[in-house]
Formats: C-alpha cells, sequence, structure tokens
C-alpha cells in the first residue's frame, strides 16, 4: 500500500516536467475531454486546472494520502470535481457511463492494466473516448533493454511504477481503437486518444 513518502514528494519532482512541456500536452490532451469525465488514478490533481468545459468530472484514486494532496486543487477547479477512493480494476459504474476516460501517468502503475483497461472500456459511452497520456516501454532495443534493467530499482523508489511497460500493444490487443498518437522524448511519452472498436 501507498505510504505518504511518494505523494508527499510527487508534485516537487515533477515541478521541472511539468512546468516545461508537459504543461501543453496535459493542455491539448484535456481540452479534448467532454460531457461526464472519469479521471482514473487522478493522484495530486495535476489535471483538474486543465478541465474547462466538461460538465462534471468523477475522478477514482486508491491512495488517501493522494487524495488529501488534490483537495487543494479540486477546491479551485471550474468545473465539478468528485473524488471516489476506489481502484480502476473495480471501477463502481455501471456499463456505457462517461463521455471521456482520462488516465495520465496511471496504467505504469496499476497492478493489473489489462482488466484496468477492460473497465475503463467498459463504463466509457460506446461513441465516447479515452485519453492517456503515459510513458511506455521504448522503440529502441537499446533504450528499451535499459528501462528492463532500471525498473526493479524504479518501482521501489516510484511506488510501484513500470518503466518498461508496452502500453501501446496492450491497448490495441484489448480491443480498443487507437485514433490519434503523438509521441514525445524519443517515444518514451505518448499522448493518444481512443475510441471503442
Ligand atoms: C504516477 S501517479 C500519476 C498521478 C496523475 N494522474 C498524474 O498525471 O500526475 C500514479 C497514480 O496512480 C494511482 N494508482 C495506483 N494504483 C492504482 C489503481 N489500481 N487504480 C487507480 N489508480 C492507481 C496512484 O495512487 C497514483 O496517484
Amino acid at each position: 500500500m501507498m505510504g505518504n513518502t511518494f505523494p508527499k514528494w510527487y508534485d516537487f519532482f515533477m515541478s521541472p516536467l511539468e512546468k516545461g512541456r508537459f504543461k501543453s500536452i496535459r493542455r491539448d490532451l484535456l481540452q479534448r475531454a467532454n460531457g461526464t469525465v472519469l479521471e482514473v488514478g487522478s493522484g495530486t490533481g495535476i489535471n483538474f486546472p486543465y478541465y474547462q468545459s466538461v460538465k462534471k468530472v468523477t475522478a477514482i484514486e486508491p491512495s488517501q494520502n493522494m487524495i488529501e494532496r488534490s483537495n487543494k486543487r479540486t477546491e479551485l477547479s471550474i468545473v465539478p470535481i468528485q473524488i471516489i477512493r476506489e481502484s480502476a480494476e473495480r471501477l463502481p459504474f455501471v456499463d456505457n457511463t462517461f463521455d471521456t476516460v482520462v488516465a495520465t501517468l496511471v496504467l505504469c502503475t496499476i497492478p493489473n492494466p489489462e482488466i484496468a483497461l477492460q473497465e475503463m472500456k467498459r463504463v466509457c459511452k460506446l461513441d465516447g473516448k479515452i485519453l492517456l497520456f503515459e510513458h511506455v516501454r521504448m522503440k529502441n532495443p537499446f533504450l528499451a533493454k535499459l528501462q528492463d534493467w532500471l525498473t526493479p530499482f524504479w518501482k521501489k523508489v516510484c511506488d510501484g511504477c513500470n518503466l518498461n511497460r508496452d502500453t501501446v500493444m496492450m491497448i490495441k490487443s484489448n480491443g480498443l481503437e487507437i485514433l490519434e498518437k503523438r509521441t514525445f522524448y524519443n517515444g518514451l511519452f505518448v499522448q493518444l486518444e481512443i475510441m471503442k472498436k
């Protein structure tokens, strides 16, 4: 179970990236959100200021420490945000509930990402979309091996985060169709707009 150390330092360590390129990536991704939104693994609420014209955001997050750290951003948000303490592998919603499902830097950490993807697909409306921003296994074989090598240490330091997950392949093999894919930092990060098949 996640303690308080990772949540406490998360925003601090992410701030160089968040002030830089991540800002425009998140802005571009989240301006595509519409209607009722589910955000999976909302963490410290870093995405909350980027929701501008959606009806409501329902966020699920299993870590109470993360939820507490997101409270300020919840209060300041211009759209209604409700956070539920739950995990992505068992979403407490009926099928076809949300217009948009969002996950950023989460599929790397979720213990069972395939079940989480199936759950995200299930609760997304038939004409809805899934918006992702993730770090993934790199195409360059040398860099991918380096990711494999670093992962055991990285996982310990970053609360279960897997540096080497082939999330794009997992998405394709779970019956989801990628409408748009953008890559950043030599293919380490991807931004995806996905629809149900
Ligand atoms: C690296 S942080 C990303 C936070 C935020 N989404 C962002 O973009 O910065 C990963 C988050 O996934 C959450 N998480 C871990 N296991 C999860 C699960 N099974 N279901 C949903 N979220 C989970 C963690 O608690 C943490 O808040």
